[in-house]
């Protein structure tokens, strides 16, 4: 049984356990699936006030939907659509307090009022984006864009197993 009782005092502590957490979830195991389920499950018991939390994948060159927590979602997201497809056309991390003003914006559940996508890139590929939503405005802010975008260094190698070299390796087969 996994149980991480993360109870921090501040948010950079949070985020300092929710990683160590994280990378012991994550040691060694090459199953990128498994992995993305694990954190998914993870950031959704310790973050407070989501109610999205999970992973979009790059697969052949638009975004599919991986394992999450919340209610379903938009399967496809084609880059350069809604805040996702933002962070993986641009690469950038998308931290946005009213989803509402974002144009182009996909609204899985009309219940998200805030946003962060932090793109997750291994070996100058993107691999994929991970999602978080919130049901308050501005619930994301500068600690929880350098907590996640440190989760996301810690684990875009361990979620690349199925990324958009995989297409790639099977045609030079
Ligand atoms: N709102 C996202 C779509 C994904 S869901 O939030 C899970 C977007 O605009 O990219």
């Amino acid at each position: 049984m996994y149980d991480f009782r993360i109870d921090a005092a501040d948010k950079p502590a949070l985020y300092r356990e929710l990683i160590a957490a994280a990378d012991s979830l994550t040691a060694g195991e090459p199953d990128a699936v498994a992995n993305m389920a694990n954190i998914a499950a993870l950031l959704w018991e310790t973050l407070p006030e989501l109610n999205w939390a999970g992973f979009y994948r790059h697969v052949g060159g638009e975004l599919v939907l991986g394992p999450f927590q919340g209610r379903a979602a938009c399967i496809r997201i084609p880059f350069g659509k809604g805040v996702c497809g933002a962070a993986a056309a641009t690469r950038a991390v998308q931290c946005v307090a009213d989803v509402n003003a974002f144009p182009g914006h996909i609204a899985c559940d009309s219940a998200s009022a805030s946003e962060l996508v932090v793109p997750l890139v291994h070996d100058g590929a993107l691999v994929g984006v991970l999602d978080l939503d919130s049901p308050r405005l501005a619930r994301f802010d500068a600690e929880d864009v350098a907590g996640c975008s440190e989760l996301a260094r810690l684990l875009a190698p361990r979620l690349a197993s199925m990324d958009a070299a995989a297409p790639e390796a099977l045609k030079t087969r």
